[in-house]
């Protein structure tokens, strides 16, 4: 396995920074904000309860409740308790999931670009990753694609919507289509909704937990706190699939971490048992983030070179500069580091989503760094008339 690229760009970034330098780190997909504060003193609320041992493998009856309910509230999903499983964040939820069922020698399909880690589930599990290239369609998987893709060894599909890099969204009818495509060749689908809630009007966001029992036996949503919340260093997530998968699941949770931290569970399950003052916190910071991207997109398509489209999801902008790519650069990576040598600014190469010729801009970052930024990159590569996304 390799370790990851974001977090690798982003520890280059932190070691300049210690350096002196007067770094703009737009590497990693972290939420700037704090954790709203009713969920920190749930927590204190816990330890003061003493939930301080160990729970249950797949999590408390509590948190797999609360979830369950959490989705019904939200989306009208009827889950039982029994299919809902806590782990130590999305990443541990999505290797949960695959690893379960995955044998050497299956065919595992990821939509390219993908996320850095969907390459090293099937590199850890000895499948082979058949990638399905999205360039065609704006970056927006769909149903015929993955049915071309299926063979006789296919075993599972990795979605993930709102995307990362792309910041694309799947509409929710050409997800359903995916799944009964699916459904239909006997292929598991894991959805990655890490950043379900961050879908951009009119897009809207849409979990897979809400279809039919009968197709809801070949989906194993993964779903995570880590970025909805601002939660990045509580690591807890969970999964939300049939019982037998999450049977599998937990099996394998109870001789790796064994469950998420028993006091962020009781945290997490009070802030979903307040299902209305979540989301009101989640949309908060979804106000933001509209409101940098609403500031980040046509600012970038003033530099020379650079053409972004517009996200409809998640918090990245993921921007194609081939046109700088010839006599001066060799490549994507080459824009990226002489960007961190010249104007101090840290971005992750689209080579690491297998999207060479792009670049990885996160807006998780305050405006005034943004504008700091775009302010750097006009200087470095000059500007040109705002172009269309
Ligand atoms: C697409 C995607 N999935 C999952 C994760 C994992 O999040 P965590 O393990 O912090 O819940 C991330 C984090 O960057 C992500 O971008």
């Amino acid at each position: 396995m390799h370790a990851s690229s974001t977090l690798k760009a982003a520890q280059t970034a932190a070691a300049l920074r210690d350096q002196g330098s007067d770094i703009i780190d737009l590497t990693v997909g972290e939420p700037d904000f704090d954790t709203p504060a009713f969920i920190k003193e749930f927590a204190v609320e816990g330890l003061a309860k003493g939930l301080t041992k160990y729970t249950a493998s797949a999590g408390t009856r509590q948190f797999q409740e609360a979830v369950a309910s959490f989705y019904k509230h939200r989306f009208g999903a009827a889950i039982e308790t029994g299919q809902v499983a806590a782990s130590c964040g999305g990443k541990q939820a999505l290797f949960n999931a695959a690893c379960s069922i995955l044998n050497p020698g299956d065919e595992l399909l990821i939509p390219r670009p993908y996320w850095v880690t969907f390459p090293e589930i099937g590199e850890f599990c000895g499948t082979r990753n058949v990638f399905i290239d999205t360039n065609q369609t704006d970056f927006v998987l769909n149903a015929s694609q993955v049915s071309d893709s299926i063979t006789d060894k296919t075993k599972l599909l990795i979605v993930n919507s709102p995307n990362n890099p792309t910041g694309r969204v799947i509409p929710a009818a050409e997800m359903i289509k995916i799944v009964e495509v699916c459904a239909e060749r006997g292929v598991y689908v894991l959805t990655d909704e890490c950043y379900l809630f961050f879908a951009y009007p009119p897009a809207e966001p849409f979990s897979l937990a809400v279809l039919s029992p009968e197709l809801r036996q070949y989906v194993c949503v993964a779903g995570s706190f880590s970025k909805t919340y601002a939660m990045t260093g509580w690591r807890i997530g969970y999964t939300i699939a049939n019982e037998e998968w999450t049977k599998l699941m937990v099996r394998l949770q109870s001789h790796s971490a064994t469950h998420p931290t028993s006091f962020v569970q009781y945290a997490c399950a009070r802030a979903l048992e307040d299902a209305d003052d979540s989301i009101a916190a989640v949309n908060e910071m979804l106000e933001e983030y509209d409101r940098r991207r609403k500031y980040l997109i046509p600012a970038l398509n003033t530099i020379s070179g650079f053409h972004c489209a517009e996200p409809e999801g998640a918090f990245y902008a993921f921007v194609d500069v081939k046109g700088l790519i010839g006599e001066k650069f060799g490549s994507s990576a080459d824009v990226a580091e002489a960007m961190l040598n010249k104007a101090f600014i840290a971005v992750t190469d689209g080579a690491a989503f297998g999207a060479e010729g792009f670049l990885r801009f996160s807006y998780a970052t305050s405006m005034q760094n943004l504008r700091t930024a775009i302010e750097r990159l006009g200087e470095m590569f000059g500007t040109s008339e705002a172009q269309t996304a």
